[in-house]
């Protein structure tokens, strides 16, 4: 799957795109806190370019991150040097012991060939990971964001950089298709990328249910904190069992 967020999609993802992460931080935080864990171990699953460890970091957690991306997780390391992040795909990757798992902006939907036992296997990893009192707090794209049928085309551009987006919805099955053209601007001239992302959709329902059959209390959130997530997506607090 080396062909999500290479180099300059990383880039304006890291540039144009940090919202999401940024302003969902304090909220997570208050989660972490609230949940009893104000230092130890935090292991971030599709930590991109490590705006969100960036935070932990600074509120005093340790932070290891993993994220499939190569080019994300070179800006991760510049970013937050004393962090440890590794490139793999979270559905492989070793999850050590820690306090809390963490996945933030819709990471989990990122392999639409999966099916809703990829994320249950996860959970179950995730689970026996934690520690009793622990948190998977961790966010979804659900169906619904486009009318079936239809095309939604749109844009954004900042300094240096322009992304255009094509995305439709197929809801028989499941599945939504991201078309992504960049520009960025390298030396006198711009750089054209294309990328497709194609991402499996999960009813916040069905995830619950699967959190729960895993072993986890669960809280079904539309944002965390102040921040409200775009429509169709939920967040989770699944909470191991202090035992
Ligand atoms: C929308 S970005 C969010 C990045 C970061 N969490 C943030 O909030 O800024 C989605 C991230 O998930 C990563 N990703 C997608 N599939 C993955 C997988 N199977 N394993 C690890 N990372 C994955 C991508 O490389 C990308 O960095």
């Amino acid at each position: 799957m080396k062909e999500y967020y290479k180099e300059d999609l990383a880039f304006i993802h890291d540039a144009g795109f940090s919202k999401w992460a940024l302003e969902s931080a304090p909220g997570i935080l208050e989660i972490l806190r609230r949940n009893g864990i104000g230092e130890g171990l935090v292991v971030d699953l599709g930590c991109g370019s490590g705006l969100w460890a960036h935070a932990l970091s600074k509120a005093g957690y340790e932070v290891f991150g993993i994220d499939i991306s190569e080019a994300m997780i070179a800006i991760a390391r510049k970013r937050v040097p004393e962090a440890r992040f590794q490139i793999g795909s979270l559905f492989d990757a070793g999850i050590p012991s820690c306090k809390a798992v963490t996945s933030i902006s819709e990471c989990l939907n990122y392999r639409f060939d999966s099916t809703a036992k990829t994320l249950v296997r996860l959970f179950r990893r995730v689970y026996d990971a934690l520690a009793p009192g622990g948190v998977f707090v961790f966010d979804i794209a659900e169906p619904g964001q486009v009318t079936p049928g239809t095309t939604v085309k749109s844009f954004t551009e900042g300094d240096g950089w322009m992304v255009l987006f094509e995305k439709e919805e197929d809801r028989d099955r499941g599945v939504l298709t991201r078309r992504i053209t960049t520009f960025r601007k390298i030396g006198k001239h711009y750089r054209r990328s294309d990328e497709v992302h194609r991402q499996r959709l999960y009813e916040s329902a069905d995830v619950a249910r699967e959190l729960l059959r895993a072993g986890f209390l669960v809280k079904t959130l539309r944002g965390y904190g102040q921040y409200r997530l775009p429509p169709a997506h939920a967040a989770f607090i699944a909470s191991k069992p202090a035992g």
